[in-house]
């Protein structure tokens, strides 16, 4: 496919602007540009064309199965997309006075009200964009919280699982904490005397999600909070995972005291490649106060933003937060009403018909009911037959299915993450699974074929490393070729003639 500077002719254009006779504008000289903008000329057809060309090269949950573990890429109701672009929500401007944005505050107040209720703790703050800023957010607090007891210096580490996001380290140093990793025993909790043995007075608190990204609910996790309580720390719930538990078990019944929920994910709508996100927290009544201002609070039948809060941490984003993100949140939950808990159920449920279709031909590193979505290894197809979880991925391509999460958790070797979610019928799942039990049968019968996939996409393997260290996101008119195919006249002076 060219790109559109290739694709640009000298004069061609994809509109026309009526002639007009007023006065010209008198620019000073020396604010007018020497050149003009060097931009691809192109007819409408031709221009419509390539952006519908470059649209259909995507893959998203809109265009089929997207098993990607951990990231519960699941459908976005259309109703949400109808609710948000209504007048009142859609030309809200962040300054506007309180009095006349009062549904919008209603709306965030009563979502703050069932995220408190879904996840069993006391007060919630929607300001974070992400589950990882709704993670910093959560550090930053217990610092605040330690700090206000004269227990800031003591309390210098917090307790992560080697089966941990990514994110958990990150944010556990941005925060300035040291990082104290517990192994994973061999069923996939989290092994207690590791852990035992890692708690202690400098212990600020375990950062941990559950289900863990195994798939799995730790099945020690009310002792796992005493020895924290006990110690006199406090426990982070990473919600990246609450699809397998909402209306079933609440991460405060567990002993946690502070939670993020990825609306982005739990609770429906697009994400990927950044955002667009929502990471709320929700904390017990003793971290209250620190929570970002302004909070949005109710008196009596009105609503309006509270910044009187004197121990709170700040703000960790503008404004109230990523208002779009509540409105869609918002609606799904309200669309599922008090059945909310069908959306988990469903999800564990087809994660479990997957594993249990595909566990003869793949390893299975943990095996018990997995909760919403589960890992298998491929290594049994490595040792075989030399086909890594790589091959695998790329192979489900020519299948037009997006892999699943390869290579994470850490803790399984040629790891394949599969979380089918609560959206997929029964027919996806099981040409999910005819796919997969095809390549493992590829795997023993023509490697050769799985090494060279994906055979029948536009591109074949990339080197991802370069292409996102070294992405070119601007077109290079010195260094570029010239495909117009017109001798001696280059790309880069015909589009400087351009416009
Ligand atoms: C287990 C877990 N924790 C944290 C995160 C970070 O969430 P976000 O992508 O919203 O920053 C993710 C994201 O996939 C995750 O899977």
């Amino acid at each position: 496919m060219k790109l559109i500077y290739e694709q640009s002719r000298p004069g061609r254009r994809a509109s026309t602007l009526p002639n007009y006779d007023l006065p010209a504008v008198d620019v000073p000289k020396e604010l007018r540009r020497a050149e003009p903008p060097r931009l691809p000329e192109l007819s409408e057809p031709e221009l419509v064309r390539h952006f519908t060309a470059l649209s259909t090269r995507n893959f998203g949950i809109d265009t089929g199965f997207y098993p990607l573990g951990s990231c519960t890429m699941k459908h976005n109701p259309r109703v949400n997309e109808r609710v948000v672009a209504l007048p009142g929500f859609k030309d809200l401007h962040p300054h506007q006075e309180e009095e006349s944005a009062q549904g919008a505050l209603e709306l965030m107040w009563r979502l703050q009200e069932i995220l408190q209720e879904i996840s069993g703790l006391h007060a919630c703050s929607l300001q974070p964009a992400a589950g990882s800023l709704g993670e910093l957010t959560g550090l930053m607090l217990m610092r605040a919280y330690f700090e206000d007891r004269g227990e800031g210096e003591q309390r210098d580490t917090i307790v992560t699982a080697d089966t941990a996001h990514g994110t958990n380290p990150a944010s556990v140093t941005m925060a300035g904490y040291k990082l104290a990793k517990v192994a994973t025993d061999a069923r996939g909790n989290l092994d207690l005397d590791d852990l035992r043995a890692k708690v202690n007075e400098r212990t600020a608190g375990l950062m941990l999600t559950n289900p863990s990204t195994l798939g799995l609910f730790d099945e020690h996790i009310t002792e796992v909070a005493a020895i924290f309580h006990e110690a006199g720390s406090l426990l982070y719930y990473d919600g990246a995972n609450l699809n397998a538990v909402c209306g079933i078990s609440r991460p405060g019944d567990m002993g946690f005291d502070i939670v993020h929920i990825n609306l982005h994910k739990t609770f429906s709508q697009p994400h990927g490649g950044g955002g667009p996100g929502g990471g709320p927290v929700v904390v017990r009544e003793t971290l209250e106060p620190y929570l970002p201002v302004p909070a949005v609070v109710r008196d009596g039948d009105s609503f309006r933003l509270d910044y009187d809060r004197p121990k709170s941490i700040g703000k960790v984003r503008g404004f109230t937060g990523p208002f779009g993100v509540f409105v869609r949140s918002y609606a799904y939950i309200r669309s599922y009403g008090p059945g909310l808990r069908e959306m988990s159920e469903t999800a564990v449920l087809n994660a479990n018909y997957l594993l249990a279709r595909l566990r003869d031909a793949y390893d299975l590193p943990y095996d018990r009911l997995c909760m919403h979505e589960f890992v298998l290894s491929a290594r049994n197809l490595k040792r075989e037959h030399g086909i890594t979880a790589l091959d695998v991925a790329k192979r489900l391509m020519d299948y037009d299915l997006h892999p699943p999460t390869v290579y994470f958790p850490l803790v399984v070797p040629e790891a394949l993450m599969i979380e089918p979610t609560e959206t997929e019928p029964k027919e996806r799942l099981d040409a999910f699974c005819k796919a997969m039990l095809a390549i493992a049968r590829e795997a023993a019968e023509s490697p050769e074929l799985l090494k060279e996939a994906p055979v029948s996409r536009p591109v074949r393997r990339l080197d991802e490393v370069k292409a996102a260290k070294r992405a070119i996101v601007k077109f290079g008119f010195d260094e570029h070729p010239d495909l117009s195919g017109e001798e001696g006249s280059g790309r880069q002076l015909e589009a400087q003639k351009g416009a």
